[in-house]
């Protein structure tokens, strides 16, 4: 499969067999992502972690466009299907089998309400178990150490976790999540869209593998091939 970081939360995974799915596409609004909503090729599947506004981003927009699937917890799939939307509602830890591979919700400490305040459940984490490879994005959280817990269970290749601070982990605890869950390669996100989440990845880079572990920090726009 291909992941390509489209900056923010925001990730585009494409598989071998051409299915493509986005997760937390926050695109027109941010100042670094690479793409717009409309340049977009097409997105069969939506994985959203919460309701924030920078995660729900844009998934209306497209899901409208390419009559994509939404996947997300189940109260916020309440608020998207009332408005028309195609969607698979889940709750933590579920797991549900797509076309595309396996999704299975964690939690994640936060909060999630729509940019109206109206309540969208729990903010989650996401297990996506495609190819044989396991991607854990975190969603936005802070630390907790029931991430040893999912790093136990689950050999994670890729993990997406945020490092900006101010809502979320910063560098140090996000190191430590690392620790925790003892992934093939830990990418950090979510730092650098606004002043207010500035954080260097490199300085996460370097206190990562200062670890022992592995750090692979993504350009935004860039994609690799995971296999
Ligand atoms: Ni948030
Ligand atoms: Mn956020």
């Amino acid at each position: 499969m291909k992941l390509k970081y489209l900056s923010h939360s925001a990730f585009q995974i494409t598989t071998e067999e051409g299915l493509r799915i986005l997760i937390d596409p926050f695109l027109d609004r941010n100042p670094n992502a690479p793409v717009t909503s409309d340049e977009l090729l097409f997105a069969d599947f939506i994985v959203l972690t919460h309701a924030h506004g920078d995660h729900l981003g844009d998934a209306k927009k497209i899901a409208k466009i390419f009559n994509s699937q939404i996947i997300c917890v189940n109260e916020l799939g309440i608020i998207l299907e009332k408005q028309g939307f195609n969607t698979h509602k889940m709750h933590i830890g579920g797991s549900h089998p797509f076309p595309f591979g396996k999704v299975k919700f964690t939690i994640a400490h936060h909060g999630s309400s729509t940019d109206e305040m109206q309540y969208a459940g729990e903010p989650a984490g996401v297990l996506l178990f495609i190819e044989d490879k396991i991607i854990y994005h975190t969603g936005d959280t802070g630390l907790f150490f029931d991430m040893k817990l999912i790093g136990e269970i689950n050999k994670i290749d890729y993990m997406l976790l945020p490092i900006g601070d101010n809502f979320t982990m910063g560098i140090d605890d996000a190191v430590r999540a690392v620790e925790f869950v003892n992934p093939n390669y830990a990418v950090p996100m979510h730092y650098n869209t606004f002043p207010i989440i500035a954080a260097d990845p490199y300085e996460f880079k370097s206190k990562v593998e200062q670890n022992g572990k592995q750090c692979r920090v993504m350009e935004f726009g860039e994609e690799i091939s995971i296999n």
